[in-house]
């Protein structure tokens, strides 16, 4: 954690849920409403077709609304695509850019996420950007000069900076159940921390830094509990409310 900072707890659906999975949703939102869901901040994002139906459910309430991915255009000739603003009408708040799976399976470059960030930040999105090494870069001892690159890449240069989020997600913890040593946790997110200093000055030490890479409640307490870890992004865990609110409860 990081003193001053509230962290953030966000849930990213990837490619599930339909109109009957907003049962999750709502029992998310009655606990944070309830004030049974902690001191973080909580958001969930659900795939964009679920979007306007999640805002429906979440108006008036405390737990936020994010999207997966944006284009880095307002608006245009791009089939398939959704532009920033359009989340934003939609009712989001975040949008998470450079997941390792566009990264990998959509070959986004740095270069792209970060153009998808300023956008994100333009429309008046909080942007949460990921980063993290493959396995092989974490075996060749390039965790630290991959994250690095890839945070210098990747982070947005010109908008409201102040609301970033940055996710440390090594590739291989992802959906897999493993998860790097606390130890090895501390050390990127240290490395990010400064690199924020670098690229933000004073504004770098309050951001958030979130960790992401099979997160559940089982070892949700050693992560989020380290120095310059603020919050967590939950894949998997965070599809049925009663597991994402267990997270949570580490703020409690
Ligand atoms: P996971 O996914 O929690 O299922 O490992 C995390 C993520 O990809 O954000």
């Amino acid at each position: 954690m990081t003193p001053g900072v509230r962290p953030l707890v966000a849930g990213n659906w990837k490619m599930n849920g339909l109109s009957a999975n907003l049962s999750e949703v709502k029992a998310m939102r009655e606990a944070v409403d309830a004030g049974k869901a902690g001191e973080a901040e909580l958001a969930v994002c659900p795939p964009a077709t679920l979007l306007a139906q999640a805002a429906w459910a979440l108006r008036g309430g405390k737990l936020s609304l994010g999207a997966q991915d944006c284009h880095a255009k307002e608006s245009g000739a791009y089939t398939g695509d959704i532009a920033a603003p359009m989340l934003k009408d939609a009712g989001a708040a975040y949008v998470i850019v450079g997941h390792s799976e566009r990264r990998q399976y959509h070959s986004e470059t740095d270069e792209q996420v970060k153009a998808k960030a300023e956008a994100a930040l333009k429309a008046g999105l909080t942007a949460i950007v990921c980063v993290g090494e493959t396995r092989a870069e974490r075996e060749a001892g390039k965790a630290i000069e991959v994250v690095s690159r890839q945070i210098r890449g990747s982070l947005p240069a010109a908008g409201a900076f102040e609301t970033v989020v940055v996710a440390y997600e090594p590739v291989w913890a992802i959906g897999t159940g493993l998860t790097p040593t606390a130890a090895d946790v501390a050390e990127v997110h240290a490395v990010i921390r400064k690199l924020l200093g670098e690229l933000y000055g004073a504004a770098g030490a309050k951001l958030r830094i979130l960790y992401g890479g099979s997160v559940k409640p089982a070892n949700a307490k050693e992560l989020l509990g380290l120095d310059n870890v603020d919050g967590a992004l939950v894949g998997g865990a965070s599809l049925k409310a009663v597991d994402f609110l267990a997270i949570a409860a580490t703020y409690a």
